[in-house]
């Protein structure tokens, strides 16, 4: 038996990620599903060690907590009609018995401020020890029932605060939570920590600080645990990496690339906020620097467009230098749906660090590159070598050499 720990419990990926596996499990959505890479016949070592429908759900949250996961659920199926109505239906049974529990807003900026109505353990008075000890005692309590468990933050984004000295070490950061420093950790790197002291891998699917800071990869290290990130690549940023290497193949000179996204929900309220949306930013630019080699201009946009929803629209213009300097351009429009992009994803990530796990690996798990639009440590963006690192590690167990692997960028 395995179990995914949302944190972001009753957001839009969660909930479809959720509502997917319970369906699953209960036979009313095919089991081999589109979307999911470890599904694919490439993946047989991972689908048929942690099989979909054996997967426990569990989760953390900081709104909503009177409601189950299907009445969640059921809320953002009401304003996105993102799936068939009857895979809710059929997940009802499981997702009405999971309620999420309290969690932290600490330090997450005025994005997540504005979601309002924000139910945290510090508004009830813990201080940071306290809260650290509640959000270990969830977790564990969720591992014993479940045996092997994994992390998944789908949480909102959260700012970025500056990393100090006490963030460069275990000791040092740990004496942060002893002497209750709030301002100098965000609501991220607690999960992180709770679950990495207790053997839980923990996989990034935002941009948040979480597992990077350098104290708390040291606990990975410590306890043997892996984790990866961050910020799962899932749309603009996946048609980009995969775009850019193609470019570069040709000795094509990218010049210049604009990027302008628009998004509803309330990841679309997270990010409309300044402070939140620079984390975002900073992950989906370096993505074509990183599968190219070079820094063309860049221009990266997320605009909040309430009538879309869960939707997103990404309108990309490409400028490009051809045979005899002739400037010539690409554009596109990507459609998605990003919590149907981003659920398969999410489920990927938590079977491969379970797999992981099982292999006796620990600390970021650099072949997982391939899901993340910015993956630790400045691993190479290009989505086919990426794709090729992560299937020799799926069969051969292959690890990369990081210094080879790390993106190195050329400033002209
Ligand atoms: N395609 C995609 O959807 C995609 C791709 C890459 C990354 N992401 C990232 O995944 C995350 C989730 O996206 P979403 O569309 O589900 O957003 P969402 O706003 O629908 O859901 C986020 C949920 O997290 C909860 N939350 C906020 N702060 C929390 C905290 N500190 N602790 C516990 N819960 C907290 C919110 O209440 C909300 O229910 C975002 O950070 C987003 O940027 C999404």
């Amino acid at each position: 038996m395995t179990g995914i720990w949302f944190i972001g419990a009753y957001g839009a990926v969660a909930t479809t990620t959720l509502t997917g596996l319970a369906a699953i499990k209960k036979g009313a959505a095919p089991r081999v599903q589109a979307g999911i890479v470890t599904e694919s016949p490439e993946c047989d070592p991972i689908r048929s060690k942690f099989p979909l429908d054996d997967i426990k759900l569990g989760g953390t949250e900081v709104r909503f907590l009177d409601k189950n996961a299907f009445q969640a659920s059921e809320k953002i199926w009401e304003e996105n009609y993102h799936f068939q109505r009857h895979y809710l239906d059929a997940a009802k049974n499981e997702l009405s018995k999971v309620y999420a529990k309290k969690g932290t807003a600490i330090n997450c900026g005025p994005g997540v401020q504005a979601l309002g109505n924000l139910q945290t353990l510090e508004a009830d008075g813990l201080t940071l020890p306290e809260i650290v000890g509640q959000l270990m005692k969830d977790f564990e309590s969720f591992k014993n029932k479940n045996g092997e468990v994994v992390m998944m933050n789908v949480a909102s984004t959260e700012q970025h605060i500056p990393l100090s000295e006490e963030h460069q070490s275990l000791d040092a950061f740990e004496g942060l939570i002893d002497e209750n420093k709030v301002e100098k950790v965000t609501a991220s790197m607690l999960y992180a920590y709770a679950a990495l002291k207790l053997k839980i891998p923990y996989g990034n699917f935002t941009p948040s600080h979480g597992a990077t800071v350098p104290a708390i990869r040291e606990l990975a290290i410590k306890n043997k645990v892996p984790h990866m990130g961050d910020d799962g690549k899932t749309g603009e940023t996946l048609m980009k990496t995969t775009l850019a290497p193609m470019f570069k193949m040709r000795n094509l000179k990218i010049l210049g690339w604009a990027g302008f996204n628009i998004l509803g929900d309330d990841d679309g309220v997270t990010l409309s906020k300044d402070k939140n949306k620079e984390s975002k930013i900073e992950s989906k630019d370096k993505a074509i620097s990183s599968s190219i080699g070079y820094s063309p201009f860049s221009i990266t946009e997320i605009k909040y467009f309430p009538p879309l929803v869960d939707h997103k629209v990404a309108w990309d213009y490409i400028s490009y230098r051809g045979f005899l300097g002739t400037k010539m351009a690409l554009q596109f429009t990507w459609h998605g749906i990003d919590s149907i992009l981003a659920a398969p994803i999410a489920i990927d990530i938590a079977r491969c660090l379970l797999f992981a796990k099982s292999r006796g690996e620990f600390g970021a798990i650099h072949e997982l590159a391939f899901f993340f639009k910015h993956p630790i440590d400045d691993i190479i963006g290009d989505t086919f070598k990426q794709y090729q690192i992560f299937t020799d590690w799926v069969h051969e167990g292959r690890k990369i050499e990081l210094s080879k692997m790390q993106a190195k960028i050329i400033t002209e």
